[in-house]
Parts: C-alpha cells; structure tokens; sequence
C-alpha cells in the first residue's frame, strides 16, 4: 500500500507555541478555592469532564464532584450521557467543541478558551477543504484534535484509541483514506492497517519532541523498564514501545504488566493518575529535547496547563467563557463524531457484550 503526504508542512512554528505555565497556589488558598467550587458545582448543576493532562486539583475535584477523568473518546461519552445542565471541560478547545456539537442544548464551559492543540491550530478549514477536494475518491478521516469545521468537512472523527481500529475497518471495506492532521499517528495508523493514504502533515508539539536516540540509551539505563507511548509520537520512539496506546491505555498498562519500572512518552500530567493505578511502581519521564533542545514545553502541553482552578472559579462565578458552535457546523460535525461513538460501542458490545464494560 502506498502513503502519499501533503508537500506543505503544517508543523506549529515555536513562536506560535505559549510558554507553558503552572498555577502554584498555596494550601489555603487551594482549600479555600476546591471549597468554594464545590459548592457552586451542586448548586448550577454542572459536572467537570476532565483530560488526563489536567492539573491534578483538577482531575481530583472531578472525581470526587460525580464527574469525569479520562481520554477523548471518553470524555465525549460521557458528557453525552451525562444529565448535568452545564458541562465544564477542562482541556482544550476541540474538547469543548466536541461536548456542544454533541450537547447543543446544554452549556458547555472552558476555563480558559485559549487553550488550543497544536494540531487543531496546523489545520486551517479553507486549506483542509482544498487539500480534500484533490482526493474526492477518499474517505476523509480526521483526529479528534480538530476544529468543529474541519469535523464538518470530514467523513470519519476517530481518536488515538480507536483509529487503528476504525481505518482497518474501513481498509475491509475497500476505501482509500484521507488522513488528517497528525503526521506520526497517520504514519502509524498506515502501518497498523496497511491503508492506501493522504496525510496531512500536522503534529503535536509535546510528543514530536520524544527522542529516539535519547530512549534507547535511557532504555540501557533501565533494561527492566517497559516503554509506554502515546501514538503522536515520532517512529523511532513508537518502534521502541512495549505498549504504543492512548491515554487510558497507558494508565491500564500500568496497573497491569509485571514490571515495576515504566518509561513514559506521553504528557507528564497522566503520571497522577498513573500513580493512582500502580501506587508502588516507578515512572520516568521519557527524554525530550535531549542534546538538540527546541522544545519550549517539553513533556507538557502548554495549552493544557492553562486550566486552572483559579480560572475554574472565576468561569462559575461569571457564567463566561462559553463554547459556541454555528448551528449548520453542529449539525455537519455531529455525524463523523457519531459514527465513532456508535462504532465503539458495536466493539464493546461485540468484545465484552454489553455497553458498560
Ligand atoms: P487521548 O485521546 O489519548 O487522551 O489523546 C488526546 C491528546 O490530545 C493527546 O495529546
Ligand atoms: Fe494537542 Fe499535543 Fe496538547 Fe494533546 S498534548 S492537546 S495533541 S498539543
């Protein structure tokens, strides 16, 4: 099979990338803070749907709040299913997209709505509909982390969870694929499936910078260590992965292969949970920029560290910082958002025959 890529490079320039900054708030005030959202929580009836990548304080108020951790996919299912009236997602903005596209009738909250993805921003409408309009014989697929209008232009959304299965899926049924935005993840999605594909050449700012060369002499350091990566991350490091998985999926390997010690390739904000799954064991941060430093945010998203419980409190109190989506946008990005839904839950219920599992 062949993989045909876009000639123009999508990759994010650094002057485009924030800094990356990280809340530091005293016991008291964070006592006070968690205190005091609680409580507005319960009283406008809202639930947090938080990423792994969040501030622990974060995806610890979700949990003990009846709202959610997790990856993309589930974060979608869940605010889906949930009957809250305002649903607050601490994440970025495509996450936020996601909730109202397939919520349109609740209010959906960011702390802070500049928190963009790298991907969502290296994949511009008019530029993604022209390069679709050269492959109109192609089923266009598109990444989660993508505008709601590049969703409406798309045939399929998947998530690093489920694009293998879903391409693979779409190879039985003979369809050629126009991949978008990721780079690595299409890469490997092509290898997995042995799809014919286009792919755009987007990528993620925090896991393009794990580097191969670095990995393996950390890997001799550790010969006992297992290798867990996420798939946006470049082939040399997915070619060294004991497990190469989504977000959950890391955090499930964890709990569950013998080994004590794991490198990690992936944002360091998963190791909370992590350490939740396997208290006793070891996780050690996968090298980033290593001897050739680029990276201004190496190991963590700097859009996703914009969630704050600061910003959080303030978007209660103010009702502000609501997510929007054009009506005719909502509609079109509802059906490629559906498929995957409805596509996995057919897999659950085929693996484990129920939906619940
Ligand atoms: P997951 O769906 O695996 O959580 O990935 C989302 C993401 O943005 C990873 O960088
Ligand atoms: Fe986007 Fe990368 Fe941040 Fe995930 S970690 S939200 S892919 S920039």
């Amino acid at each position: 099979m062949q993989t045909a890529i876009a000639t123009q490079d999508y990759r994010l320039p650094p002057e485009r990338v924030p800094e990356t900054l990280v809340e530091t708030l005293s016991r008291d005030e964070r006592d006070e803070y968690i205190h005091q959202l609680k409580q507005l929580l319960r009283e406008q009836n809202a639930v947090l749907v938080a990423h792994y990548y969040t501030d622990p304080d974060l995806q610890l108020l979700a949990d003990e709040t009846g709202g959610y951790v997790s990856d993309s996919l589930d974060m979608a299912r869940f605010g889906h299913e949930s009957d809250a009236d305002t649903l607050i997602v601490c994440g970025v903005r495509f996450m936020g997209e996601t909730a109202k596209i397939l919520n349109p009738e609740k209010r959906v909250l960011m702390p802070d709505l500049q928190a963009d993805c790298s991907l969502d921003l290296g994949c511009p409408i008019d530029e993604f509909n022209a390069f679709c309009n050269l492959y109109p014989d192609h089923t266009v697929v598109v990444y989660a982390n993508t505008s709601a209008a590049v969703k409406a232009r798309a045939d399929w959304m998947v998530t690093s969870g489920s694009a293998v299965d879903v391409v693979r899926y779409l190879v039985d049924n003979g369809e050629k694929i126009l991949w978008a935005p990721d780079r690595y993840l299409g890469e490997y999605v092509q290898e997995q499936s042995g799809a014919d594909m286009v792919l755009w050449q987007g990528s993620c700012i925090v896991h393009e910078e794990f580097k191969g060369r670095e990995l393996a002499e950390l890997k001799q350091q550790y010969p006992e260590a297992r290798v867990l990566v996420h798939p946006e991350s470049p082939a040399p490091v997915i070619a060294q992965a004991d497990v190469v998985s989504s977000t959950t999926g890391i955090i499930k390997a964890a709990g569950e292969l013998e080994a004590d010690t794991f490198i990690v390739a992936t944002d360091r904000g998963i190791f909370y949970k992590m350490q939740q799954a396997a208290p006793h064991k070891t996780f050690i941060e996968a090298p980033t920029a290593g001897r050739g430093a680029t990276c201004k945010s190496c190991g963590h998203c700097p859009w996703m560290a914009m969630n704050s419980l600061t910003k959080l409190l303030a978007i209660l109190k103010s009702g502000e910082n609501e997510i929007v989506v054009d009506e005719d946008i909502i509609e079109r990005a509802r059906l490629p958002i559906k498929r995957l839904l409805d596509f996995a839950a057919r897999r659950k219920q085929a693996i484990y025959g129920n939906n619940d599992a």
